[in-house]
């Protein structure tokens, strides 16, 4: 009984347990039939999709397109300076021409404001691909990733680490609030999630007998913890300026063999990636030079380690954010 036509997919916060249980359960679905070689173009065949990028992005665009195209559909990629928008042409003028052309749109940016606006004129479904706030589609791949490997989801202990008061860890606290998951933030006060939305929270975590804990103990943060969480330190947008006392603060709190073994045998690592596992990438080996490091928010050894699940959830963004346009078109 739950029908999402014609819905946007902006935050998590929109949308009830069961309608979240909904979009998982029919991910693992299209998941099996893309495994079973069953097609699945007819289910919208004919339509066309915009995906706005104004940050760059691998598995989201990729997944994207790929589940468009799954769905039998078309889609146009607009790269961060191929268009008009935000610069030429305000989102409002956007959403209008857009939405005339287009069955859906996926934008991907800067402020929150911005997707929600586009929603609010496109006339069509806007699905948030990633705000400095929120980054709901990689909830569903997260939480579809965790019912597999734990078979579970009620009741699982999350710890996130590092920087809780942006996308990962605000829609990490929702989602395990919305699904009666306990959710930890284990992290310098500073980078505790913003009050506001830990109220909001801590109430719907009261309703889904789930929790919300803030920490800057490491011990007690990750003991027991069933997912240790983690993401980069300075997320796409941030100042060059700020990876100084990032590092410095945030060091503490990298998911290394010791934060895993006090976890526990059960525990899994998870990261919506990119990765600083090692330095050897462009940026990666610029920072480690500069301060002297060799590895940031998480080791390589936890990283290649047996408990990591990193690209069984990078897959699962595709499955999802198929699962999303598929239910909201
Ligand atoms: N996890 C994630 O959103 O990856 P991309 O930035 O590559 O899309
Ligand atoms: N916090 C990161 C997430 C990337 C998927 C960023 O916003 O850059």
């Amino acid at each position: 009984n739950v029908d999402l036509k014609g819905r946007n997919f902006l935050k998590l916060l929109d949308f009830t347990q069961e309608e979240i249980l909904y979009l998982i359960d029919l991910a693992a679905d299209l998941k099996k039939k893309k495994k079973d070689g069953v097609l699945t173009q007819d289910m919208h065949r004919g339509k066309n999709v915009a995906l706005i990028f104004e940050k760059t992005s691998t598995r989201t665009r990729c997944s994207f397109e790929v589940a468009a195209h799954d769905l039998g559909m078309g889609t146009t990629y607009l790269d961060p300076s191929g268009s008009q928008i935000g610069k030429k042409e305000s989102i409002a003028d956007t959403a209008r021409v857009l939405g005339r052309m287009y069955d859906g749109i996926e934008y991907r940016g800067y402020g929150q404001d911005i997707v929600e606006e586009l929603a609010k004129y496109a006339g069509v479904p806007v699905w948030n691909g990633l705000t400095n706030e929120f980054h709901p589609t990689q909830m569903l791949a997260d939480v579809l990733t965790i019912c597999e490997k734990l078979g579970r989801i009620k009741g699982v202990k999350l710890t996130y680490m590092g920087d809780a008061r942006y996308n990962m860890g605000n829609s990490l606290m929702v989602v395990c609030a919305k699904l009666g998951m306990h959710f930890t933030a284990c992290t310098t006060k500073k980078y505790f999630p913003d009050a506001e939305l830990v109220k909001t929270c801590e109430a719907l975590a009261k309703e889904s007998s789930g929790s919300i804990t803030l920490t800057e103990d490491v011990e007690a943060g990750t003991k027991g913890a069933d997912v240790i969480y983690t993401d980069v330190w300075v997320s796409m947008g941030e100042p060059d300026a700020v990876w100084t006392e990032r590092i410095r603060e945030l060091t503490p709190y990298q998911v290394n063999k010791g934060v895993m073994e006090n976890a526990g045998s059960q525990a899994i690592f998870m990261h919506c990636l990119p990765a600083f596992h090692d330095l050897k990438t462009k940026i990666g080996k610029e920072m480690g030079e500069k301060f002297g490091i060799t590895e940031m928010e998480v080791t390589d050894e936890v990283f290649e380690s047996g408990q990591s699940v990193v690209f069984d959830e990078a897959e699962n963004r595709m499955h999802t954010i198929k699962a999303v346009m598929a239910a909201t078109l």
